[in-house]
């Protein structure tokens, strides 16, 4: 299944590249010299979206899917993907209560969708495998924003092609806002101090078009690379202007979990997680992040800082995938003004807190398991494959359910739920850390564990519609990883 994105296979350069001061080719691929001479280039920040308002109220967003290509490498072009652009989208930025539709409209000489991560939705609107918009068709969603101030992010989620389309750029960052946030007085000016920071690793072929490989892969690690783009710029630096900048960080990788700290170990402070405001700032020296999470973080800086967040390996995680190490340059010499108050401890009001005894139902998630846990059958949820003509679970509207997943295989996943934002009740029957104590809609399951989940299904009810819940490694996900719930009226 090895293949080159664009099924044009080019090795031939290879023998050429010796020249270039940086980039190396090692078997067939392009890799990246370790080492500072890396962090040339600056940091890109997407562009703001912020729709415009119809005669009936509403927020139009238009987004057009289409192919592009961009530098990654030095001068190679490496062939993408873009929503507007030629790599990721804007930042759509919202406000809770928005009524909003988007006008997605898929360029691309192939069938895709986009999917609105963490959204509280109706199932018709939601984006997934069953809302494919054609080649040259259009597609116009709309719903009301109906939750918190939080990052929530849009990505491609056609069947058995997530991974490869995701990779190729077809991904971009929500933003909800809302009044309660706004009063905390939070580091809010956008690319300034409130910095969104997409990490997605890729490997290249000599070429420099993308590699990607669908399978599984050995290990079933899922697709990994080792250059770091970030907000789809390789290894970049930022200047960094004000003293406490806030960065919002979406997991927005195929596969590798990350495991981020500073190079010089510096605390800060966690202020939100997947659903939004965490109840009270958590301090943190370290950040794990699996595929599809986010965290938002504020950071302190100095003036002579010379820093790098890098990503460090933790045993036991993602197959012994190696840490990449530095991914990104911080340069304090540009920070100017006095040190603004940190976020205040309390943050969010109104989690709900759901307990099991208030479920009205109890279900099981086994992922993995059978007798070949290496094979290729070990990609499933509770024995099963994803099947679009297959209901797999039915949830009353309005329910709140415990929703118990438990990890059968040597690998960990990323559990993802549509339509909801669930609280991660236990780990093992143990309280998860602070950094799980709010609203999440994808939580990593390590191998050997049982995370109980609590969550309510409001609002919307379609039994023709499913949602999806899902590994968030890519390739496991498109492998059949993957199953479908209707909420019933
Ligand atoms: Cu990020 Cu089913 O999605
Ligand atoms: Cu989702
Ligand atoms: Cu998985």
């Amino acid at each position: 299944m090895k293949q080159n994105l664009y099924s044009r296979r080019n090795f031939l350069k290879t023998a050429t590249l010796g020249a270039s001061g940086i980039l190396l080719p090692l078997a067939g691929r392009l890799t990246w010299a370790a080492g500072e001479s890396r962090f040339t280039r600056a940091l890109d920040i997407p562009p703001l979206l912020e729709g415009e308002m119809d005669k009936d109220g509403v927020l139009n967003f238009d987004l057009l899917l289409r192919y592009g290509s961009r530098d990654f490498l030095e001068e190679r072009q490496t062939p993408t993907m873009g929503i507007n652009g030629d790599y990721l989208g804007p930042v759509i930025r919202l406000r809770t209560n928005d009524r909003v539709r988007m006008n997605v409209r898929n360029t691309l000489a192939e069938a895709s969708t986009l999917h609105w991560h963490g959204v509280h939705l109706p199932a018709r609107m939601d984006g997934g495998p069953h809302q494919v918009i054609a080649a040259g068709d259009s597609w116009h969603p709309e719903f009301q924003v109906r939750q918190p101030a939080s990052t929530l992010w849009y990505h491609s989620h056609m069947l058995h092609e997530t991974g490869r389309q995701v990779y190729s750029g077809l991904a971009g960052l929500i933003y909800v806002e809302d009044e309660h946030a706004d009063s905390l007085d939070l580091p809010s000016e956008y690319g300034v101090d409130d910095i969104p920071l997409v990490l997605q690793d890729r490997a290249f072929n000599a070429d420099g078009s993308f590699f990607y490989d669908s399978s599984p892969g050995p290990g079933m690690r899922g697709m990994m690379g080792d250059v770091m783009l970030i907000n789809g710029v390789a290894f970049p630096q930022l200047r960094v202007r004000h003293r406490r900048t806030r960065f919002r960080i979406l997991n927005g990788s195929n596969a590798r979990i990350y495991n981020l700290e500073f190079s010089d170990r510096r605390r800060f402070l966690q202020i939100a997680s997947d659903g939004g405001l965490l109840r009270r700032r958590v301090p943190l020296r370290r950040l794990r992040l699996a595929p599809g999470e986010r965290a938002e973080i504020v950071v302190v800086f100095d003036w002579d800082d010379d820093v790098y967040l890098r990503d460090v390996s933790v045993p036991g995680n993602g197959m012994g995938a190696g840490g990449l190490g530095d991914i990104m340059h911080f340069d304090g010499s540009g920070v100017a003004g006095a040190l603004v108050g940190p976020p205040p401890v309390k943050l969010a009001e109104n989690i709900p807190s759901w307990k099991p005894r208030d479920a009205a139902r109890r279900r099981r998630f086994v992922l993995g398991g059978g007798r070949r846990p290496m094979g290729p059958r070990a990609l499933t949820i509770n024995g099963k494959y994803m099947d679009m003509n297959r209901i797999d679970e039915t949830v009353r509207v309005g329910d709140i359910e415990a929703w118990e997943v438990i990890n059968r295989s040597p690998m960990a996943h990323p559990f993802h739920v549509h339509d909801v934002q669930f609280r991660v009740h236990a780990r093992n029957g143990v309280t998860p850390p602070p950094s799980e104590r709010s609203l999440k809609d994808t939580v990593l399951v390590q191998p050997g564990e049982s995370v109980l989940l609590m969550m309510q299904f409001r609002d919307y009810s379609d039994p023709d519609s499913p949602y999806m819940y899902h590994c968030h490694i890519l390739e496991h996900e498109d492998a059949g990883m993957m199953g479908q719930f209707v909420v019933t009226s």
